[in-house]
């Protein structure tokens, strides 16, 4: 072995070592989807409503609450607060069929809200409104 490689070998395991270690650090400090950042686009949000009054609202109450037997709270829902905006756009365009292991009502949550002339932009909007609405949940209330 010459000189160098003796201290070469060892150097690249620590460097590979303390890649790791970073790695590992970032993925556990970094934040989840629930600590996302909230920049929710007022427009968006205000186009999301009344998407949201017209095509959710029958299912999920007009202020997101549920409906028993219909569809589910989207306020305070982890399910929606765990997931980021694509992951849950991406469910509102296929939804939630009765036979899927998930589905806990055996209500249909149909492929975007039942209304398929909905756009991907529709859909993300009517996210920022729930978003708006789980973000105001979560601040403490002064009285
Ligand atoms: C015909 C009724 C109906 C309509 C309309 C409807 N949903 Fe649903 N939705 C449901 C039902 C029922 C479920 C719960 C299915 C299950 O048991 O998992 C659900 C579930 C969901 C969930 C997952 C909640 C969770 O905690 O798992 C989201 C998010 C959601 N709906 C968003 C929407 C949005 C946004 C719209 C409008 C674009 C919409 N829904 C329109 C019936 C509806």
């Amino acid at each position: 072995m010459s000189a160098s490689s003796r201290f070469l070998i060892p150097g690249m395991l620590v460097t590979g070592l303390l890649t790791v270690l970073l790695v590992a650090l970032l993925t556990v400090v970094r934040p989840v989807n629930s600590a996302q950042p909230i920049a929710l686009d007022p427009a968006a949000v205000k186009a999301g409503k009344t998407t949201f009054l017209t095509v959710c609202a029958g299912c999920h109450g007009p202020q997101a609450l549920g409906i028993n037997g219909l569809g589910k709270p989207l306020v305070g829902s982890a399910f929606f607060n765990a997931h980021t905006d694509a992951q849950l756009l991406a469910f509102l365009q296929v939804g939630r069929p009765v036979d899927d292991p998930l589905n806990t009502t055996g209500v249909v949550m149909p492929a975007r809200g039942g209304r398929l002339s909905l756009t991907d932009t529709d859909l993300s909007n009517v996210i920022a409104y729930i978003r708006s609405l789980n973000v105001a949940k979560a601040q403490p209330v002064a009285d």
